[in-house]
């Protein structure tokens, strides 16, 4: 095999230089990015590793704390306590070498909505932690089609390998079987559960023993005998594992990497750590800086020196005295610095930006400038929405933050009649903010809410209580899925109306959407209307 074929950073000197040094080299130094997982596979233990490596925290089991008391919670009071630890878990900075990392979170569990979607497309790469023992899950999978839209790198991280887990050939399999990308070992284990001895870099000939993680023993390569003195008998089956992998082909191709056409694989054991410096490291080394974005104009570079940024998230503050939100806003293209005056497009009003949380790494309190990669909360009143862009004075409008088809659905029922107006503007309202869709059936009058996990209804019944004095029941409906349907063809439309009209409703953009009980009527509408297109995410202008 030839010499480690990991690459350097991406060099801004590839780039259309704009701008001075500093700030290229502010931009190129920056990784955003988010973990993609299934509930258990070990993202929270994998970001607290992350987190220690990268000094942001101190003590092994802060997150994992802060996780179990965020947990189970559908109750409103106890959702505004925990608010503070949400906002501020939101966004984790931390450090590495010259590397200055986002971590967004992509909450999961029953925390699971389209925020965790959403998330994903405001980052510039992607770790997916797989359980040793459980192989691709299906939230993995669902996640992994977001990483797609926009062909989002992914780098693998297979967990729990003190378990005893399935073999390491069939987990590549089910990466590649199940999320269709090619996955690439830089690394293989040494035996798993209670025979787990280490692992093998393959790139770089290296062993490292579970036993002295921070010792990487180097070889020459398989048949090299010191080999049988560290592994013993487990020496012969690591040489055969490589001699099988080394038949299979598929070399870690950075660009393949890059274009989101091939997953590089690392192995470790997120519980003591073992693997996750490497895992750092590699990440560091391959996955992409901050990345150009598509506006409904032009692409833009980030390294652009003039400020834009685009608004992936809002968070409403829980606590109905205050009706404050925080806007979620990643900078990209050029520098922020606080108080600066920007254009908010949407609006067409220029404004300062006083307020705005800055997130930055542990102990450099004071920093008053972020730079693209970065991301930025900005305190408003209801004001700001998803999707919303800002400029310093160009106007553009940034492309990429979809809402994505609802997977559980509820009608909304009133006791008391004279709320109805009441009703209305909150669901209109909530629905802006992002925090359900709402949908008009084609054929009642009622009001159905469409969200990505169950939990968003109870934080909805809550918040129509408590800012809108309305008190609304929820009502189950039979559907599991939804696709917004769109045709050029009016014959073909008016035809899918007269029959799937009691399945459809239109969003608060007039939209179409089809909704089905189950994945088996949905691919049969699917193949009964090939004039009509169906999409699980879209984007309104
Ligand atoms: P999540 O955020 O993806 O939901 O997973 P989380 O990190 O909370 O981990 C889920 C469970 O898996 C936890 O056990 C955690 O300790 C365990 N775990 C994580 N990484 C590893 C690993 O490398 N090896 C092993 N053996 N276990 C791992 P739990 O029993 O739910 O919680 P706890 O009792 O350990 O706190």
């Amino acid at each position: 095999m030839n010499e480690p074929a990991l690459h350097h950073v991406e060099s801004p000197e590839t780039l259309v230089r704009t701008e001075p040094d500093a700030l290229a080299d502010e931009i190129s130094r920056r990784r955003t990015f988010g973990i993609i997982s299934h509930p258990d596979a070990g993202k929270t233990t994998l970001t607290e590793r992350l987190l220690l490596l990268g000094g942001a925290i101190r003590l092994a089991g802060d997150i994992r704390a802060r996780k179990s008391s965020r947990y189970a919670t559908s109750d409103w009071m106890e959702i505004e306590k925990q608010r503070g630890i949400s906002v501020t878990s939101s966004v984790m900075r931390f450090t590495h070498g010259p590397y200055e990392l986002n971590l967004l979170d992509t909450p999961g569990h029953q925390d699971f909505s389209e925020d965790t979607y959403r998330v994903l497309t405001a980052v510039d790469s992607a770790l997916m932690v797989i359980d040793s023992v459980k192989g691709v899950e299906s939230q993995t999978k669902k996640l992994m089609e977001v990483c797609r839209l926009r062909d989002t790198p992914i780098l693998t991280f297979i967990n729990k390998l003190d378990r005893e887990g399935r073999e390491p050939l069939e987990l590549l399999s089910d990466i590649e079987d199940t999320l269709r990308i090619e996955a690439v070992p830089l690394m293989w284990p040494i035996g798993h559960g209670s025979r787990f001895r280490g692992t093998y870099h393959l790139l770089r000939r290296e062993v490292r023993l579970a036993e002295n993680p921070d010792e990487p023993v180097s070889v020459s390569g398989a048949d090299d005998p010191l080999l049988d003195r560290l592994l013993g008998g487990q020496a012969d089956e690591l040489r055969a594992d490589i001699e099988l992998l080394e038949g299979a082909g598929g070399a870690f191709d950075l660009a393949a990497y890059r274009e989101g056409r091939q997953t590089p694989v690392l192995f470790g054991v997120a519980l003591d750590g073992f693997g996750v410096p490497e895992l750092l490291d590699t990440f560091c080394e391959i996955a992409p800086g901050p990345l150009p974005r598509q506006t409904t104009t032009r692409v833009v570079s980030p390294y652009e020196p003039a400020f834009t940024g685009v608004v992936f998230k809002v968070q409403a503050n829980m606590d109905p005295a205050h009706r404050d939100r925080i806007a979620f806003l990643r900078i990209c293209s050029g520098r922020f610095t606080r108080g600066m005056r920007v254009l908010h497009q949407r609006s067409g009003k220029e404004m300062r930006l006083a307020n705005a949380t800055i997130f930055m790494a542990q102990d450099r309190a004071g920093v008053e400038e972020a730079f693209a990669g970065d991301i930025i909360g900005l305190h408003n009143h209801g004001l700001f929405k998803i999707g919303d862009t800002f400029t310093e004075k160009e106007p553009l409008q940034y492309t990429g933050i979809p809402s994505f088809a609802p997977e559980y659905f509820r009608r909304a029922r009133l006791d008391n009649a004279l709320r109805a107006k009441h009703l209305e503007k909150g669901l209109r309202q909530l629905s802006e903010e992002g925090a359900i869709q709402l949908y008009r059936p084609l054929l009642t009058n009622d009001y159905v809410l469409g969200a990505v996990g169950p939990l968003q209804f109870d934080v909805i019944a809550n918040r129509l209580g408590a800012e809108y004095n309305v008190d609304v029941r929820l009502e189950p409906l039979p559907y599991e899925t939804a696709r917004w349907v769109e045709t050029d063809d009016p014959e073909a439309l008016a035809g899918f109306v007269r029959a799937q009209g009691p399945n459809l409703a239109r969003d608060i953009y007039g939209d179409y959407l089809f909704m089905a009980e189950n994945d088996f009527w949905l691919n049969k509408a699917v193949e009964k209307w090939p004039a009509v297109r169906f999409y699980s995410a879209r984007e309104h202008s």
